[in-house]
This record gives structure tokens, C-alpha cells and sequence, in this order.
């Protein structure tokens, strides 16, 4: 008999051995994806701590993102704050005057708060600029007016007003006696496009600056920027600090009105002395590109056409038109009569200064009049396109009562619109370079 293999054995064997290979295989594949996912999870949990070390919750992003991305990579968390760094933000906030004020300007390298910085810095008190410079307008102007502030020695951080961890380091660092706070998501109609963007600079920022601020030993006492805009729909005329303020025409209004009221609490729980300036319409040389006038003169003087808004009853929209040095002067007299904050590391002991006041013009303006003055000084006819407002958060007009700026700093605003527009056409073509046909008659003006 033929020897014949029991193939049905080799078969089984072959297959078992198949089987066996399959289940190693299986179990290899099992682990290594083991690994590679506590790799991943472990990579994960690395970036998800090293961005909430650096960039809190709140910390300018979120659907703020869109306006905040360049502050988030150029922030503290990416540039250290080494040796240089720390030297830089003491020299920049040591006062060179007998008796001299250490300030915390934040949003300095925003419109106002150059203007303020430099007055401040002119005079001999130490400052220290923050800014987040985020694209609400376009940044390089903030860059513009940062190199500004340095070629005057003045440093200014860029960070984020809800970067704790940048704000505790910063009054580790200085013993602020004072804090500008400037800094906030500025602009009426903007809320309606992205309203996130306020919340988290005007009240969560604004709340993380004051948390900080009543931690710190010692207390500084806080000037801030309130606005003309918490009037609202009031109807008295002028406006006066005695009036009503509870019905906010625009979501940032009730962003600043809710800065008052959170003010408010700080003052009362903690000891901070707190001063709120109700800024009305401010205009001038490195003004914001997002206001009428600034884009007004743009658009002039491309040609363009412009809208000016009636009201809806059809009388004139007015603005109390206020020049920046006015309200520098506003706020540094505000800054000169802040009493001292009352508590400690956090502890109340006594009661504190809270203050709110007008910073205005006092002569309200009609837009077709700011219009005409403009064509006067560019030598350019506008196209003017006259339409009803749309509601979308301005006001019809403003005008401000200053009696209490005046008693209590001597607050006194000294210059008419022609003479303050002259001064912004001046730099405005400066800076853009644009050759326009001004008259040749335009005095020339000492910055
Ligand atoms: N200009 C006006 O007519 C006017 C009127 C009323 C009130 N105000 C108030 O005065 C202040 C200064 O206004 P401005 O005209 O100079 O505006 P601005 O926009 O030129 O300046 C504000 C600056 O703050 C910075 N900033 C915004 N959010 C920040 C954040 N979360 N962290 C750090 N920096 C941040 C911006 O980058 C900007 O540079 C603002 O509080 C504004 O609401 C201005």
C-alpha cells in the first residue's frame, strides 16, 4: 500500500499554525495601538496643560479669536519673561520725578492711551503700557504708536487683560500706585457683529484686572474708561452725572454700565478707590480708524461717498465732539486727586474713593457741520448721502455737563472741532503719506 500522507493532519497543523500567527498579529496590532494611543492622550494632556498655563480660560480668545490671534502667539506665554524683559518693565515704570506716580496704563497703544502714556511719561511719572494689540483695527497703527511710546521709553507688554498670570507676575514685578485701565473692545456698531468680543475685554478682562489689583499689596488706585454711551436714550440735556444710565442703546454701552456697577463692588467689598470717566466722542492725531471722522477723511478723500445720519424724526444726529489733549488732561487730573486704595492683599480697611465723572466738550456738533469743516481743510467736496440712522446702537446726540470734573480737577476743555480737526487732517496726512489738496494757508501746529 501507497504511503499516503494524512494530509488532514498537516492541514490542521498548518491552520492551527495560521490561526496562531493571526492572533499574534492580532495582539501586536492590539498593543501598538495601545501605545500610540497613550502616546496621543499623553502628547494631548501635555498641550492641553502647557495652553491653559499660558492662555487662561477667558484669556482673549474663544469667538473673541478672530480679533485676539495675533496678541495670542506674541503674548508672554510664546516670549518668556526673562531677565531683560523684567529690567525693561522696571525702568519703564520707575518715576523720574520727586513723589512720582508708577502707572499701569493698559490699552496703550490704543488711541487714548498713548496720548495718555505720553503726557504722563513727560512729566516725569514712571509707566508701563499693556496691550493686546488685536485687529479690531488694523494693528500696525498700534504698532505705530507703540514705537512711538518707546522712542519715549516706554515699554509696553503684550498681553492680555485676562492673562493672570502675565497681570500678577507684572505687580510682582512694580508696586503700581496707579492703574489707566484704557484698554477695552471699543465701537458701537461692532457689538451687533461680534457682542463675545466685549464680554471678554470689558467685563471679564475688566474683572481680571480688578482681581488682581485688590491681591495686590499695595492697592493701586484705578482711573478707567467709562463712555458717554451709558446715557443711552436719556432724554435730559445736557447730560449730567445725576442722570439716568439704564437704557443702554448698545451692548457696548451695557458693557461700560456694567463697569460702573462692577466697579461699584470692588470699591465697596474690597477698599479699591475707583474713578470712572465717562468719555464723550474723542477725536485727533492717531485717532481710530472705525470713527466717523477718521473715515470720513479717508473716504473724502478717495472720492468716495459717505453716509450722514438724520434721526429718525429727521433733525440733525450732534456729537460733543472732545479733543484728545482735553481728555488727557481730564484724565490725568482724575489720576493727580485718586485717593489712595484702602485695603490690603485683598482685605478692605476703610472706605474708598468711587468716583464717576463727565469728560466732554460741552458744545455739541452737528455731523453735516464736522463734514463741512473737514471739505474746508481738505479742499475736497464730500459726496454726502443724507440717510436715516439705522438701529443699530447710536445715540441721536450727545452733550456733556462737566460742572463736576471742573469742581473736583479743574476740568476745563480748551479746544473748538475746527481747530482739533485741523490738527488730525495735519498728522493724517502725514502719516499716510497722501499729498491732498490742502490750502497752503493751514497753519502748521506743535504736536
Ligand atoms: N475714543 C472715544 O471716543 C471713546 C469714547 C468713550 C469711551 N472710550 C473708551 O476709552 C478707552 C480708550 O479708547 P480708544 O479710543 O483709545 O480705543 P482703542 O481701541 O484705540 O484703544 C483700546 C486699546 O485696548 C486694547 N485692548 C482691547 N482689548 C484688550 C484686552 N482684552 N487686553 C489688552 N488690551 C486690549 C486694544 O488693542 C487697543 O489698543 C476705551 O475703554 C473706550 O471704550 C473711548
Amino acid at each position: 500500500m501507497a504511503f499516503s500522507p494524512d494530509l488532514s493532519k498537516s492541514t490542521k497543523l498548518e491552520r492551527y499554525n495560521s490561526y496562531l500567527r493571526r492572533v499574534n498579529n492580532t495582539k501586536l496590532l492590539a498593543a501598538s495601538s495601545k501605545l500610540l494611543f497613550r502616546v496621543t492622550l499623553l502628547v494631548a494632556l501635555l498641550l492641553v496643560f502647557f495652553f491653559t498655563l499660558n492662555y487662561p480660560i477667558g484669556g482673549g480668545g474663544g469667538q473673541n479669536a478672530s480679533i485676539h490671534t495675533t496678541s495670542r502667539f506674541f503674548s508672554s506665554g510664546f516670549y518668556g519673561t526673562g531677565a531683560a524683559w523684567e529690567k525693561q518693565v522696571r525702568q519703564s515704570s520707575t518715576p523720574r520725578r520727586p513723589n512720582g506716580f508708577s502707572i499701569l496704563v493698559t490699552g496703550a497703544a490704543g488711541f487714548v492711551g498713548t496720548h495718555c502714556s505720553l503726557a504722563l511719561r513727560k512729566r516725569g511719572d514712571g509707566v508701563l503700557g499693556l496691550d493686546n494689540f488685536n485687529s479690531y483695527y488694523d494693528p500696525s497703527l498700534k504698532r505705530a504708536r507703540q514705537n512711538l511710546l518707546s522712542r519715549n521709553q516706554i515699554f509696553t507688554v503684550e498681553a492680555d487683560l485676562n492673562d493672570t498670570p502675565m497681570l500678577n507676575k507684572l505687580f510682582d514685578i512694580v508696586p503700581f500706585t496707579h492703574v489707566l485701565h484704557l484698554a477695552a473692545q471699543a465701537g458701537v456698531r461692532y457689538a451687533m457683529k461680534n457682542p463675545q468680543s466685549y464680554v471678554q475685554s470689558n467685563i471679564a478682562g475688566f474683572i481680571n484686572l480688578l482681581e488682581v489689583a485688590k491681591a495686590a499689596v499695595p492697592q493701586p488706585a484705578i482711573v478707567w474708561a467709562s463712555s458717554s454711551s451709558v446715557y443711552g436714550l436719556n432724554k435730559d440735556n445736557p447730560f449730567s452725572e445725576m442722570d439716568r444710565t439704564d437704557q443702554p442703546a448698545s451692548l457696548y454701552a451695557a458693557t461700560k454700565k456694567a463697569g460702573e456697577e462692577i466697579a461699584h463692588t470692588y470699591n465697596h467689598i474690597y477698599g479699591l478707590s475707583l474713578t470712572g470717566l465717562r468719555f464723550f466722542t474723542v477725536y485727533g492725531p492717531w485717532g481710530r480708524p472705525d470713527m466717523a471722522y477718521f473715515f470720513f477723511t479717508k473716504d473724502i478723500l478717495q472720492g468716495k461717498p459717505i453716509n450722514i445720519y438724520k434721526t429718525h424724526d429727521g433733525t440733525e444726529v450732534a456729537r460733543d465732539f472732545t479733543y484728545v489733549d482735553d481728555i488727557v488732561k481730564g484724565c490725568v487730573g482724575a489720576l493727580d486727586t485718586a485717593e489712595k486704595s484702602t485695603g490690603s492683599g485683598g482685605k478692605k480697611r476703610g472706605p474708598a474713593q468711587l468716583r464717576v465723572y463727565n469728560l466732554g466738550n460741552t458744545s455739541p456738533v452737528g455731523v453735516g457741520r464736522l463734514v463741512s469743516i473737514l471739505e474746508g481743510l481738505l479742499n475736497v467736496k464730500a459726496k454726502k448721502h443724507v440717510i436715516t440712522m439705522p438701529r443699530n446702537g447710536d445715540v441721536p446726540f450727545t452733550h456733556a455737563n462737566v460742572t463736576l470734573a471742573h469742581k473736583d480737577f479743574a476740568y476745563k476743555p480748551t479746544t473748538d472741532l475746527a481747530t482739533g480737526l485741523r490738527k488730525f487732517v495735519k498728522w493724517y496726512v502725514s502719516y499716510y503719506g497722501v499729498q491732498p489738496k490742502v490750502k497752503k494757508d493751514t497753519p502748521s501746529e506743535a504736536e
